[in-house]
């Protein structure tokens, strides 16, 4: 057990990858918040993992949070900022500026709300491990989708940023780019899309959301203690391409 005792915030942890990272750190004797955006809990198998409805782009929501962590434990150890929405397709020609703002609100704003909370409580305090969740289209280039990979560009640059400021002052910020994943957001896509995307892929298949997880729980604890900045694709070797 590498995290007992350990404090984690998981947003998005309701289902999919973020429910995967919180129910592996908690395996790691981690005392885990799964936040997102239903009312109820999803249930977990775990006692560790509590349900919180918060909304990332909410600074309402992470200012109750905050309110809450600092009267128990007073400390946060690891965020994982896992949630994140893909509700339009469009391009630079079609996207409504709805759409686009949406997309920024949660998967932008939201990582920076959340490393706003974090780093504002243990700056000076330390330690405490940062990992986002970013993506491929983080990285390369795809078709389409403009909001999202902008969205997910600029969580790599914020990592990078974070890593660098705080770096002497014991908070170590990471991303993971994960390829195509088995969960909801690309159940709901079209069946041409994702084939697209595997067609790509130099192991030929799926990834798992545990298999994400993995990276997240070996990033937030001390095997990776000299590890910050880095952005670390879990993709099946699509941007070694
Ligand atoms: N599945 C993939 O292939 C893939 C690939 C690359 C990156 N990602 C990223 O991984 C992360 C997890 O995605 P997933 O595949 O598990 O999708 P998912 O749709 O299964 O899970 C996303 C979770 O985020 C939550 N969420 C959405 N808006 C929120 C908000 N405003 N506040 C709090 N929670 C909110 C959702 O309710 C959901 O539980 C996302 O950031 C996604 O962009 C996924």
């Amino acid at each position: 057990m590498k995290l007992t005792g350990r404090l984690a915030v998981v947003t998005g942890g309701y289902r999919g990858i973020g429910r995967a990272c919180a129910e592996a750190l908690a395996g790691e004797g981690a005392r885990v918040i799964a936040a997102d955006i239903f009312p109820d809990s999803p249930g977990y198998a775990s006692d560790a993992i509590a349900y919180r409805k918060l909304d990332v782009g909410s600074e309402g929501d992470w200012q109750a949070l905050s309110d809450t962590l600092a009267a128990d434990p007073g400390r946060i150890d690891i965020l994982v900022c896992a949630a994140g929405i893909a509700p339009t397709k469009a391009s630079a020609h079609d996207v409504a500026l709805a759409d686009w703002d949406d997309i920024l609100r949660v998967n932008q704003t939201g990582v920076l709300l959340g490393m706003r909370m974090a780093t504002a409580m243990m700056l000076g305090r330390g330690p405490l491990s940062i990992v986002n969740i970013s993506s491929i289209w983080g990285q390369v280039g795809g078709s389409g989708q403009i909001a999202y990979h902008a969205s997910k560009g600029a969580v790599i640059n914020m990592t990078r940023n974070a890593a660098v400021t705080y770096a002497s002052r014991g908070i170590r910020v990471n991303a993971i780019l994960p390829g195509l994943i088995d969960t909801d957001m690309v159940r709901v896509q079209k069946p041409e899309m994702n084939a697209a995307t595997l067609a790509l892929t130099p192991m030929g298949r799926i990834g798992l959301p545990r298999e994400i997880a993995a990276g997240v729980v070996f990033l937030a604890g001390d095997d990776a203690s000299f590890i910050t900045g880095a952005i670390l694709p879990i993709d099946g070797g699509y941007t070694a391409q």
